[in-house]
């Protein structure tokens, strides 16, 4: 196939980024341009262009510790339409078993000519110990409840799509807030942005702690409902708690589950928004998540021209 031309426009000198840690650190400007940049892309495959020649020669490698879809693949096929080899790395099957460390497996993958590493672990601060290992670019793809950039930036440019802007604009994180890296992202890239942000979920989920990254917080889906544009639906992560913190998960949907009821009290333009993986009927009903206001699955395909402005913006621009 022939690689499409593509007009990515100016890089800023303030860009001076080599890894995509947090959102904490990035600045207003420079999430602005990863979804100016986004954009570009995004227009660029909607028009059907899906390769391009913009770091051949570069290699990329997925080191994922935990199981993941839409990251992973989107990461995967991001590098491939930028014309990066790809380096797929197995954790169960690796040498990890043999008592190597995840620095040792890490120096030695990089080693190989390596210019990224994407790497999810469920321990906060593995990239960031990475990043202070490895000479090539580190890229979090999420550790543990910490943070999940990319998840953040292409959540806030779905909302941007479809209401052109950030500012002012009320965004509600609403489940298991306490284990959500989602969360963590969503909060300190809205912020900057300028939107007013509501966590809200059952007080074991969400701590008044919330409150000091100035977002408010709910304990009642339905009294926020009226006054939000975006309700953002994040998982509860079973797999993250040692014990349940409601009484069932039926419970847990009677009060939080996004239905056909509860829309009917959102405004009309509401944007329903959830990372993935769903759980049908726990956070949301599969008539709401399939419906018109769900823009679940543009998020995912904005997540591939998020990854390609990352992955350009890394190592494309030096
Ligand atoms: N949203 C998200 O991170 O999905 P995966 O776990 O499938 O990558």
């Amino acid at each position: 196939m022939a690689c499409a031309q593509i007009d990515l426009g100016e890089v800023p000198d303030f860009w001076k980024r080599r890894h995509l840690l947090t959102l904490e650190e990035l600045t207003a400007e420079e999430i602005t341009l990863i979804l100016d940049k986004a954009s570009i892309f995004r227009q660029a495959i909607a028009e059907g262009q899906r390769k391009f020649s913009l770091l051949v020669g570069k290699t990329c490698v997925n080191l994922f510790f935990e199981n993941s879809t839409r990251t992973r693949n989107s990461f995967a096929l991001a590098a491939r339409r930028l014309g990066a080899d790809m380096l797929d790395f197995s954790a169960s099957t690796s040498s990890l078993s043999k008592g190597e460390t995840l620095i040792d497996t890490a120096k030695n993958i990089e080693a190989m000519g390596v210019d990224a590493v994407i790497i999810r672990h469920s321990t906060p601060g593995t990239p960031k110990l990475l990043s202070e290992n490895l000479r090539c670019s580190v890229i979090n793809a999420g550790d543990g409840p910490h943070e999940h950039p990319t998840q953040g930036l292409l959540d806030i440019l779905t909302v941007r799509q479809r209401f052109g802007r950030i500012e002012g604009l009320t965004v509600a994180l609403v489940g298991d807030i306490a284990h959500s890296r989602t969360a963590r992202s969503n909060i300190w890239g809205l912020k900057k942005l300028g939107a007013h942000v509501i966590v809200c979920g059952p007080s074991t989920l969400v701590s008044p702690r919330w409150r000091e990254l100035g977002v408010e917080t709910s304990y009642s889906l339905d009294d926020i409902l009226p006054r939000v544009d975006v309700l953002n639906l994040l998982r509860i992560q079973f797999e993250r708690q040692s014990r349940r913190p409601f009484p069932s998960v039926r419970e847990y949907a009677l009060l939080y589950a996004m239905d056909r009821q509860r829309l009917a009290r959102t405004k009309p333009h509401i944007l329903i928004l959830a990372p993935g993986p769903i759980n049908r009927g726990v956070e949301v009903t599969p008539d709401v998540a399939d419906g018109p206001q769900s823009a679940i699955l543009d998020q995912v395909t904005n997540g591939v021209a998020v990854r390609m402005a990352v992955l350009w913006l890394l190592l494309g621009n030096r």
